[in-house]
């Protein structure tokens, strides 16, 4: 089986390494669990939506809710990305790992005034605006500060990203963007601001989609907005197309960015509007299949019905099993001989949805490390302090070196800000 993660990911005889870190050692060295990221893959995946975007005016804004780490966001600031942000602790983030307010854009449905504020006054490139509220409000804090927002507008194309529904984003139900048939008025409305100055339009139809054709089908959405924006006189600078871009956790199979980004030129070109900046928002794309999640075996418990690994993992540590039903790969860090028996692979929280994966094939004893794959998005930033367990440790490779990159939270830091009543 080739590895999600290849060829960063690879087996060795029967080890597992990361570049050239023997995984299983380096659980051993600093604990579990432990998130572990290659440098080299991160970079590997920027070259190509960079490779494909050459000659063209575009910006790869890295959609960093997807992995957070300082060190993460460094890495990709000297690959020329700037970032989308959705929070004012997004932002701080991207200013404490060197990169540049002036290539970041700000998307999301809730932006407080204190976060408009605090936007404008580091310089980020464009809001992405998801309502007509939202643009009332962003006018307002920009004149108060004496200043013009940069305002894209998130439209809703309506399009079926046949994805989960809980991370599909550009139909008309879902509660992102501005509707189609809202835009052009709303357009009308941004032009006529004085706080506010219109230079683009967004979309983002969801995220792990693995087809080409969704994208094509908001792209044509968006283009006819654009046409139709235009004709009233008001000009729009660049095309927003999200990201979205999913990859391989098991049998998936979608297309490469290269591939999509292509196609999206194709189209762009075909309708006339080749000159356009293009900024993309991908954030599984350039960091999931980077990284592992890596789990000491603490018990085994076979059954009649079920048997139950149960390792040092959880839910708190990864939920995207428990809250989307995800199937990540999880394989041993060493291989052994014994015959592998079908094993429920679940943390010690307490809940029945408690689960990283069901009926895997396993060899396995306490005390093995098994590797959960494809984690490096949406894992770590998800975690959570349930069940009072500190959340885990982070480690970049890069090559054979291996930086600590976030410290394990200590018990003392949970309640570090608690207080108790007086008396
Ligand atoms: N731009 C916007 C406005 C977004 O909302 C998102 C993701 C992205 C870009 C990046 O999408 P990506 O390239 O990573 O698919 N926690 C879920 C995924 C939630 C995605 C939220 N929005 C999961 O674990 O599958």
């Amino acid at each position: 089986m080739t590895l999600p993660g290849a060829p960063w990911l690879q087996r060795r005889g029967r080890s597992l390494w990361l570049e050239q870190v023997d995984l299983e050692a380096l659980a051993h060295a600093h604990g579990t669990p432990l998130y572990v990221y290659s440098r080299a893959a991160m970079r590997a995946a920027a070259a190509g939506y960079r490779q494909a975007l050459a000659g063209r005016p575009h910006l790869l804004c890295y959609a960093m809710k997807a992995n957070s780490n300082l060190a993460v966001l460094q890495t990709l600031a000297a690959e020329g990305c700037g970032f989308d942000i959705v929070s004012a602790g997004e932002l701080e983030r991207v200013l404490a790992a060197g990169g540049d307010p002036a290539r970041v854009v700000f998307s999301g449905v809730g932006k407080t005034r204190a976060e408009m504020q605090r936007a404008l006054e580091a310089g980020v490139r464009c809001f992405n605006v998801e309502s007509a509220s939202e643009l009332e409000r962003l006018n307002e804090v920009a004149l108060a500060l004496g200043r013009r927002a940069p305002v894209s507008l998130r439209v809703n194309p309506d399009v079926d990203a046949r994805t989960h529904p809980y991370i599909s984003t550009g139909l008309r139900d879902n509660k992102f963007g501005i509707a189609h048939d809202e835009a052009l008025a709303a357009y009308h409305r941004a032009a006529s601001l004085r706080g506010i100055e219109v230079r683009g339009i967004d979309c983002h139809i969801g995220s792990q989609i693995t087809e080409v054709a969704p994208y094509l089908d908001a792209l044509d959405r968006v283009l006819d907005l654009v046409e139709a924006v235009e004709r009233e006189g008001i000009a729009l600078h660049h095309l927003d197309l999200g990201g979205g871009l999913g990859i391989t956790y098991t049998d998936e199979s979608p297309p490469s960015a290269d591939t999509l980004v292509r196609a999206l030129l194709a189209r762009i070109d075909a309708r006339g509007h080749g000159a356009r900046e293009i900024v993309l928002e991908p954030g599984r794309s350039l960091v999931g299949n980077a990284g592992v999640l890596l789990t000491e075996v603490q018990v085994l418990k076979p059954g009649a019905h079920k048997n139950f690994c149960i390792v040092d993992a959880a839910m708190n540590d990864l939920v995207r099993p428990a809250m989307y039903g995800a199937w990540m790969a999880i394989v041993a860090c060493r291989e052994r001989d014994a015959a592998a028996t079908v094993w429920d692979v679940v943390g010690p929280v307490c809940e029945s949805g408690d689960w990283l994966g069901r009926d895997r094939q396993l060899a396995v004893e306490p005390g093995d490390v098994l590797a959960v794959l494809s984690a490096g998005a949406y894992g770590m930033v998800m975690a959570s302090n349930y069940n009072s367990r500190p959340r885990a440790a982070e480690v970049m490779v890069d090559g054979a070196l291996a930086h600590l990159v976030r410290e394990r939270e200590s018990v003392h830091d949970l309640f570090a800000g608690e207080r108790l009543l007086p008396g």
